[in-house]
């Protein structure tokens, strides 16, 4: 239990602009808020108006070696408790960020620009269940006995890692870091997460509220930036777990520094999602399926958005038309407006890294850009980092529209003719995250659902990730899996044998 004043109100604070100057200038750090050691601090925007809303503090390795010789004295006691006492706390905490969901919705929504009804209201939703689930697995940590010889017992446990060092990105900051945070605790791990720069507020405001039921020092949040403060958390010699959201790139890099230390590494990278639409589907359902699988709500900015669509050739005119038509609809606006359902790119970085994939696709011959929505007209907002969603057609198999991650509203449309022609294109990837197949014929869709290249596989939805679904690409999409009672026990534990000689 916290024992020190807090900057922070322990009841919901629901003006995002107060909680965000609160939070301002901390990392949480064995059981109560820090300053940054070096004194510094970055600027938080608010990407909807362009105005900064909070400092954070710039984190560097004297901080990280604060939160780890923490979070390492911590975990002995932590991992003494019986597992169900640890997955009952987890579960209290899903309780209190239950009473929290609408200030964390909001604090989101003004961080990261996503909108507060279709996104952050949601995103805070599953942030509880995760905990919740999860807190209820405490007594899935058990191990097997081992039929080795009659009077020889022979057993195996599940025991806890050490500390975890967990890196994660800003398109979903607070469901990302529950997905590690919330297994790594109840088997008996403490954890120190280290935020995204672009959005390290609101999961600062959950680890102080979990931290009003844990004990001090088993879950620390550090913010600061990948090099300074998330490799020295990587490579520090007492973290035995690392795990990481985020680009292929960094965690290419995360990776090899994990193996230079031997500790196991779960990664979570970016994808390429075909979405396969066949002419038999339910029409006006699978419409309303591409705007969600495309995550337009979110600005695409989703590792499993289907950016690659396949329409079987028959429908493909009318589904295109027909898409562009129910993404017109969609009000991009101020993300905390509960009329919006587009808010903003999260930071002007990747605002010009989407800009300079659409004009290299209006750019190529052949290739339509279909511009949907339309900008906001609030003069507020004007400075807000808004983008059009853009439907292309006319690209082929070789653009970079159709190989590369954009993390933004836009989506490719190419038709196909059979089955096999599609599955080829569609596995012609170097992800393999997640895919979705629309049919009325269950034996195609599922001939397909096999043999397609990918962690998850959809038919006639494609839902983001779920409580006890396990959840992880293949390829260049990730390492290990998450979510799952799997995830916990394979990336969080390890099994320790013990043998007895009774004879
Ligand atoms: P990133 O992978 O560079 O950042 C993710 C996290 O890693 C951040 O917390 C960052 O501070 C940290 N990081 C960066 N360098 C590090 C290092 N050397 N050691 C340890 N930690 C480090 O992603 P970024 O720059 O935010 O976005 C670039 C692209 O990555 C996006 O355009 C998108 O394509 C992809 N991405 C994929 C995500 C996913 O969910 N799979 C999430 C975010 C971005
Ligand atoms: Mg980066």
């Amino acid at each position: 239990m916290l024992d020190r004043p807090m900057p922070t109100p322990a009841a919901p604070l629901l003006d995002p602009f107060a909680l965000a100057k609160a939070l301002s200038g901390y990392h949480f750090i064995g059981g109560g808020y820090v300053p940054g050691r070096n004194g510094k601090n970055f600027a938080v925007v608010n990407p909807a108006t362009g105005q900064q809303v909070a400092e954070a503090a710039e984190g560097d390795a004297a901080d990280v070696e604060a939160a780890v010789q923490n979070a390492a004295k911590a975990q002995k006691e932590w991992a003494k408790l019986p597992a169900r006492k640890r997955g009952a706390l987890v579960h209290q905490c899903a309780a209190l960020l239950k009473e929290h969901q609408e200030e964390l919705a909001k604090l989101i929504a003004l961080e990261t620009g996503k909108a507060l009804r279709t996104e952050s209201r949601v995103e805070a939703g599953v942030v509880a269940d995760i905990f919740e689930f999860f807190g209820g697995l405490g007594s899935e940590l058990k191990g097997e006995s081992v039929p080795f010889a009659p009077n020889v017992l022979s057993v195996t446990v599940r025991e806890p890692l050490g500390v975890v060092g967990a890196i994660i990105p800003w398109n979903v900051p607070m469901l990302l870091m529950a997905l590690k945070v919330a297994p790594a605790l109840v088997a008996g791990n403490s954890v120190v997460v280290k935020s995204a720069e672009e959005a390290p507020l609101a999961v600062l405001r959950i680890c102080e509220l979990m931290n009003r039921i844990l004990p001090p020092g088993v879950f620390n949040m550090l913010s600061g930036f990948g090099p300074e403060c998330g490799a020295p958390l990587v490579s520090h010699p007492l973290v035995r777990k690392v795990t990481f959201t985020g680009s292929v790139e960094t965690g290419k890099i995360v990776a090899r520094a994990a193996a230079e230390k031997l500790v196991p590494v779960t990664l979570e990278l970016g994808g390429k999602s075909p979405m396969i639409v066949f002419a038999d589907c339910d029409f006006e359902k699978t419409v309303a399926g591409a705007l969600t699988s495309m995550r337009f709500t979110r600005q695409g900015q989703s590792c499993t958005a289907a950016s690659r669509i396949y329409v079987e050739r028959p429908i493909f005119d009318r589904f295109v038309t027909a898409m562009k038509d129910a993404v017109n609809k969609m009000v991009m606006g101020d993300p905390l407006d509960e009329k919006t359902d587009i808010g903003t790119i999260v930071s002007e970085g990747q605002l010009q890294k989407v800009k300079a994939f659409i004009e290299e696709g209006t750019k190529t011959p052949g290739a339509t850009a279909h511009v949907c929505s339309a900008m906001p007209s609030d003069p507020a907002l004007k400075k807000g980092l808004f983008i059009q969603p853009v439907i292309f057609t006319g690209l082929t198999k070789e653009s970079r529209l159709v190989r590369e991650e954009i993390f933004g509203p836009v989506t490719v449309i190419a038709p196909f003719d059979d089955p096999e022609s599609v599955l080829a294109e569609a596995n012609d990837s170097e992800y393999g995250l997640a895919a979705s197949l629309w049919t009325n014929n269950l034996k195609v869709g599922l001939d397909l659902a096999h043999r397609l290249e990918a962690g998850l596989v959809q038919i006639n939805q494609n839902l983001v990730v779920q409580a006890n679904l396990s959840y992880g690409g293949v390829k260049s999409s990730g390492l290990g899996k998450e979510a799952s009672l799997e995830a916990m026990l394979e990336h969080f534990t390890h099994k320790k044998t013990i043998m007895v000689n009774m004879a």
